[in-house]
């Protein structure tokens, strides 16, 4: 039987976020508020004690369970201390931990950092963080004077306390309770030491529209639009093959007329500047570290297959192309004659497009002399989709 109980208050309008439904009962990343902040509580050893707005009892009931929390729900008050006070009613623990909703992306370290201290010995204890904006006070007229940063500190939540103490702070505060929004404070107020433990910035309070966009991306399954912004990679390839090939000519995914490119594969140079943007993009290496290509079993083997190869080693790596680009520069094959068919073939091959352009050096150089056939490509990839609610980690 756990001795610690965890009150999460979930009772306020959400004002300045303006949703125009309860805070914690607004959606993030296809959750809600709640439901992010129960699924970093449901590793610790304590019981749960929701405060939610009058009339949202069972919607908080139904979130808890989806979030694998037991939790006993009761109604707050028109303050974040009285939800408090209310959540401590329903309280049955030696000890306590206080807890805002608003912090959905709390660490489960932070909680673990305060029971640590609370199990230490100590009677109160807050998670801080420095204050990292320079701070000034309003002053009447214009701004007043500039407040030493250094001596400051932002509270952040769980606060843990020994259960007796927070009661009897509570009711010593009485009335005065009202305004407070730190439970800590009227602790202080009683001469009882609070002791600072490390918070942290993924525990920062949803608060406003940019806070909530701030948790979307951070709770954002990979791979979708929210992500896949922060998580796009480039890469480019280059390969060069010389006439002489036993085989026929196989270049861009296709079979050409004339002789054939030499090389110990099929030498489509196109192809096999297509894996190289691949894995590169992935930081995954080059073509040579992908497959033995001195390796009997690919002697002729088609572009295709070491294609599908660096397809297969960056989904194992959770990545997948967003679209490839790839030259071949050349005297012969005449790219543009069959460019849709090329395109066709090699963006269905890398299940993404692939736009496939030709070009002549102007006789310069051994290209130019129509010695060999050379590719150059683009890759962009992005983070594959995953089960959403990865865990950020602590
Ligand atoms: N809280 C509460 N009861 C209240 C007021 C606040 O339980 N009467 C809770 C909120 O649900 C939140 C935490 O206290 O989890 C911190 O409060 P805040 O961020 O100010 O949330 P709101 O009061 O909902 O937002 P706003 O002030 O913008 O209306
Ligand atoms: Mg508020």
């Amino acid at each position: 039987m756990t001795d610690t109980a965890i009150i999460v208050v979930a009772a306020g309008s959400g004002t300045r976020l303006g949703r125009g439904t309860p805070k914690a009962f607004a959606s993030v990343a296809g959750a809600t508020i709640l439901e992010h902040a129960l699924r970093r509580l449901a590793g610790v050893d304590a019981s749960v004690v929701l405060v939610v707005p009058a009339g949202f009892e069972a919607d908080a009931s139904a979130i808890a369970e989806r979030a694998g929390a037991a939790a006993t729900v009761v109604a707050g008050g028109a303050t974040r201390a009285d939800s408090v006070a209310a959540g401590l009613e329903a309280a049955d623990a030696r000890l306590v931990l206080v807890h805002d909703a608003a912090r959905a992306l709390t660490p489960a370290a932070q909680v673990e950092r305060v029971l640590g201290a609370l199990r230490a010995g100590a009677r109160a204890v807050v998670p801080v963080l420095p204050v990292v904006d320079t701070i000034r006070e309003a002053g009447d007229e214009g701004l007043g004077a500039i407040v030493d940063r250094s001596a400051l500190r932002a509270m952040q939540t769980p606060q843990g306390f020994d259960a007796q103490l927070l009661r009897r702070a509570y009711e010593a505060a009485g009335d005065a309770r009202g305004a407070s929004t730190d439970d800590a404070q009227l602790v202080q107020a009683l001469g009882e030491a609070v002791v600072a433990v490390a918070g942290d910035e993924l525990a920062f309070k949803i608060t406003t529209p940019a806070d909530a966009d701030r948790a979307e991306a951070l709770l954002a399954p990979p791979g979708s639009a929210a992500a896949g912004a922060l998580e796009i990679r480039t890469g480019i390839g280059v390969d060069v093959h010389a006439f002489g090939g036993e085989g026929p000519l196989r270049l861009a995914g296709l079979e050409w007329e004339g002789q054939g490119l030499a090389g110990h594969s099929d030498g489509d140079a196109a192809c096999h500047a297509i894996v190289d943007a691949l894995l590169g993009a992935a930081g995954l290496g080059d073509i040579g570290g992908l497959v033995g290509v001195d390796d009997p079993q690919h002697a002729g083997a088609h572009g295709e297959v070491f294609v599908r190869a660096a397809l297969a080693r960056l989904a194992e790596h959770g990545w997948v192309p967003v679209n490839v680009s790839v030259q071949v520069l050349g005297v012969r094959p005449r790219i543009g004659s069959r460019r849709d068919e090329a395109q066709r073939v090699l963006s269905a091959l890398v299940g993404a497009p692939v736009s496939v352009s030709g070009t002549t050096t102007d006789g310069l150089g051994a290209i130019g002399r129509g010695e060999g056939v050379q590719a150059i490509a683009t890759a962009l990839i992005r983070r594959a989709a995953a089960p959403p609610h990865r865990s950020l980690t602590d």
